[in-house]
This record gives structure tokens, sequence and C-alpha cells, in this order.
């Protein structure tokens, strides 16, 4: 599958703000956390909510967790499952994304509608 450019690599500070993308209609973001990129679907799976309360601003005040703006779920940054609040049992849809040549690029996203 294909990749698209979303960022430049130095746009992205370890537990710093985001960067929000659109893979048609879906909207995600990518953070970087310990040094790795991460991309995830900005969508909240307690209420299928954007996640930010301000653009780009994904983690919480320690920099340690993803948090969602509306109801206060939080993530954890490395792969997405829910570390507390109303999102029980749930995870964050994360995106296949990696680094390459100085830009973070997310794999492309096919599905079949019927
Ligand atoms: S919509 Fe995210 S915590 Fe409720």
């Amino acid at each position: 599958m294909a990749f698209v450019a979303v960022c430049a690599s130095t746009a992205l500070k370890d537990a710093g703000p985001g960067v929000r993308f659109m893979l048609g209609e879906l909207s995600g973001f990518v953070v970087r956390y310990q040094g790795q990129v991460r991309a995830y679907r900005n969508r909240c799976p307690h209420q299928g909510l954007e996640l930010d309360w301000q653009e780009g601003h994904f983690f919480d005040v320690d920099g340690h967790a993803l948090i969602c703006a509306v109801h206060g779920a939080r993530y954890d940054p490395a792969g997405g499952r829910c570390l507390g609040g109303p999102c029980q049992g749930a995870s964050l849809e994360a995106l296949v994304c990696e680094e390459r040549q100085g830009w973070v690029v997310v794999q492309e996203l096919w599905t079949c509608r019927m």
C-alpha cells in the first residue's frame, strides 16, 4: 500500500504537539513518543469525538499519556491502550507510520463499502 507524507520529521518533538491530517474522510494525528512516531485515528472510542481540545494538543501535562479533551480518557502513547477514564477496555485505532528521508509518512487506508 502507498504511504502519504503528513509532516516533516522535525515538526514532532518528543511528547510535544502532534500534527493532524486527513486520509480521505478519516481524521488522524501523529505524535512523537520516546523517540518514535505514532499515528492514530483522531477518534476517541468513548463517544467517537476528536481528542484534541486545541489543534495538535494530544498529550497530558506530564507527557506520558494521550488525553481526550472531552471526558478525560487517557491512552498509552506507545500503543493506544486505554489507561483510565471512560474508555475502559478500548484503544485508539493505530495507523501504520514511519519516518522516511526526513518525513513522517502514514500508510493509506483502503476501505470497501457495499
Ligand atoms: S469522547 Fe473522549 S472521553 Fe468521552
